[in-house]
């Protein structure tokens, strides 16, 4: 039940600490000590190759997965569209191991997947937040997601609940050395609270930035990039505002021509490295009329950003950064009067390929 919430994506953004926080107490022991299943974590460690398979916002919980897997475990990681893998398959390596991830666990593209790689005899897992869903049954492993149901056709909850289960798994495979996660989760979940709490203010630029424009762009690099993507989708998906994520560097490339007067365009800045080639971008749009927003960590934030995020951990800045995003989507369709939690054309889970 949504209970006092206008809408279940709502209720779901506003869950998202609560879930990072519930998935830290259903993967300890005891003791409090991360853990799950050691013979999964065994076999991402023995494979030579993780190839991650799913679609929509779960594929761009995958593209952040794959960092992970590749700078927190070292494991190479390759991560595909389900629904171009048959046509595209890449060349294997000798020892795959195939993760599928998908909210539902019943989305058709995944399964036709799982189906063929299964016949070549290859050894699956699905992340999945639906116990006992066809993915589930059908994969040798599954690890569970622990969000609660998503109603909200819009994933929210589950793409965070994606994010910070594959951070576990991927600091397990390395056992757990280079980087302390649960305590980077801890802190990142009450950052996510506190960003819950300024609703107001996502409201009030949701309104100024996005209510009437036709089009709009997220931009940024590295860790923000894959983030854009995900910032991008949700606020299509809902607000039929035409959006696109984009790396900041490939703007120049071509994009760039669609940069009116009165454009929006939105910069995510997290990571200390990027973080002036991100803002020369944001200068090369804003000097072609683009209206700029930025949403940025406060470490290197100027006063002029308008949405700043407390100091997180760079690699698990998505769990964070989403949340304005998130927020920015849910009312910019509000205030344009859209369905939110049933997008036209959309349904949860899709079962057709
Ligand atoms: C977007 C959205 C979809 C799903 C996609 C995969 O908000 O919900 O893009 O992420 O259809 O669904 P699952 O994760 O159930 O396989």
């Amino acid at each position: 039940e949504k209970g006092t919430y206008p809408h279940y994506m709502m209720k779901e953004i506003e869950e998202q600490p609560f879930v990072v926080r519930k998935i830290m107490s259903e993967y300890s022991d005891e003791d409090g000590n991360m853990f799950m299943d050691p013979g999964i974590v065994q076999e991402v460690r023995g494979c030579d190759k993780l190839y991650i398979i799913a679609c929509g916002t779960s594929y761009h919980a995958g593209l952040i997965g794959k960092q992970f897997f590749e700078k927190i475990s070292g494991k190479p990681t390759e991560v595909i569209i389900a629904s171009e893998f048959i046509y595209n398959m890449p060349l294997l390596t000798k020892k795959p191991l195939f993760m599928f991830i998908s909210q539902s666990g019943e989305t058709a593209d995944c399964r036709a997947v799982l189906v063929k790689v299964k016949e070549m005899g290859h050894r699956t897992l699905t992340l999945t937040n639906v116990k006992g869903s066809t993915l589930s049954r059908e994969a040798d492993n599954t690890l569970l997601l622990h969000a609660g149901p998503e109603i909200a056709v819009a994933s929210t909850k589950a793409y965070t609940a994606q994010i910070t289960v594959l951070s576990i798994l991927a600091a397990l495979v390395n056992n757990n050395k280079n980087i302390n996660i649960f305590k980077e989760l801890s802190k990142i979940a009450y950052i996510m609270e506190t960003l819950c709490d300024d609703k107001e203010k996502y409201k009030e630029l949701a309104n100024k930035y996005l209510v009437n424009s036709r089009n709009c762009f997220y931009i940024g690099r590295s860790m923000d990039y894959f983030l854009c993507l995900e910032a991008s989708l949700k606020l299509k998906e809902i607000s039929y505002i035409q959006t696109e994520g984009f790396a900041a560097g490939e703007l120049k490339h071509g994009t760039i021509a669609l940069i009116e007067k009165g454009t929006p365009v939105i910069a995510v800045i997290t990571q200390e490295n990027i973080n002036l080639n991100t803002r020369s971008n944001i200068k090369e749009v804003k000097a072609r009329g683009a209206a700029t927003m930025v949403i940025s960590m406060r470490k290197i934030s100027q006063e002029t950003d308008q949405i700043i995020i407390d100091d997180a951990n760079e690699l698990l800045s998505p769990l964070a950064t989403i949340i304005p995003a998130q927020y920015l989507a849910y009312y910019a369709a509000l205030l344009k009067g859209c369905d939110i939690d049933k997008p036209r054309n959309l349904a949860k889970s899709v079962t057709v390929e």
